[in-house]
């Protein structure tokens, strides 16, 4: 089978609540432009490109999407793209988004989004996606303080049926156990890959042991963050890479999936063929020489 043909059921599957999901799914970011994301002035990408990539991801057997309405550009919502390409929905598809973040409709950041306001982002997805009830909504936070009002609000909104599963992102273990002490959490999601946040590994062992999801991001794009892989790669990731006859992104993504049953990658791009070998990614199977190789960049940090 080639990297074109390779279904994400490959990586195997985890339960986000009672909706299960291949480990390999697909993040939206990087839709709505070519080049840096959630910058005003980012390029639109060409809408039957994005559409393209959304229906290919879900004839490899991807079935969670990960978006936020405020992944857009100037001519594009990774919301509306969704909608356009894929409805009517699979039944089997999970759509994971996010609030708290907030840009203006010029595209500038705004002040994240108040426990009174959440209600209202939760809607704008809604109407979005044209659903009527969100799959997985993760609370987006900034800093190490309480979530306690903003997550309760959303533990109301789950409660009138708005919103089947809750998770958090961008949080500490504190934060983790904040929210659980309010209502169930079936994901967390950080930011996490080879030499990124070695820091993160407690957390992730925390998620584990608690059968909550971890699903990585920026896990390919590392410190090139919102502006996308940088090239130039650790030597070690390349010969891993060269072992395989893959690239080093699925390397990536691979020691992400190898972290544990629970981890969950969705990996972005615009690029179809860059879909496929992300997806087959989840067939890569490390050795354990390989995996103590990534081990010490990990360790070593970027
Ligand atoms: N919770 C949060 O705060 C948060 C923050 C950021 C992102 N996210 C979510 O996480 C998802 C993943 O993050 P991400 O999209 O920024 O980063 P990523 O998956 O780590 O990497 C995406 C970057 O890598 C490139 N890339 C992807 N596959 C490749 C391949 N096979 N070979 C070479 N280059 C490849 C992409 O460019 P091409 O388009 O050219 O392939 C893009 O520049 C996002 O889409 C979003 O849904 C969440």
């Amino acid at each position: 089978m080639t990297s074109q043909t390779i279904n994400a059921a490959a990586a195997g599957t985890w339960t986000l609540g009672d909706l299960a999901v291949h480990r390999i799914g697909f993040g939206a970011m990087r839709l709505p432009q070519t080049g840096e994301a959630l910058v005003p002035d980012a390029v639109p990408r060409d809408r039957d490109e994005a559409i393209g990539v959304l229906r290919r991801a879900i004839e490899l057997g991807v079935n969670h999407i990960d978006t936020a309405a405020f992944y857009f550009s100037p001519l594009r919502s990774a919301n509306e793209l969704i909608n356009r390409a894929l409805a009517p929905y699979p039944d089997d598809l999970v759509i994971a988004t996010k609030v708290g973040p907030a840009r203006g409709p010029s595209g500038e950041w705004v002040t994240h989004a108040t426990a009174g306001q959440l209600r209202g982002q939760v809607e704008e997805n809604l109407r979005q996606l044209g659903r009527d009830h969100l799959d997985v909504v993760n609370l987006r936070i900034l800093g190490t303080g309480s979530l306690a009002e903003r997550f309760g609000a959303l533990a109301e909104l789950r409660d009138a049926g708005l919103i089947r599963h809750l998770g958090i992102s961008n949080v500490i273990p504190a934060q983790l156990a904040e929210a659980q002490a309010i209502a169930p959490v079936v994901c967390v999601q950080n930011p996490y890959g080879i030499g990124m946040r070695p820091d993160q590994d407690e957390l992730v062992r925390i998620c584990g042991e608690q059968g909550v999801a971890f699903v990585p991001f920026y896990a390919i794009a590392a410190t090139g963050r919102e502006a996308g892989a940088a090239g130039g790669e650790h030597p070690e990731i390349l010969a891993v890479a060269r072992a395989h006859g893959v690239g080093p992104a699925q390397v990536r993504i691979a020691w992400t999936l190898h972290r544990g049953p629970h981890v969950l990658a969705i990996p972005g791009t615009g690029n179809p063929d860059h879909l496929a070998s992300n997806v087959s990614a989840g067939a890569l199977r490390l050795s354990e020489d390989e995996l103590a190789a990534l081990e010490s960049v990990h360790r070593r940090g970027l």
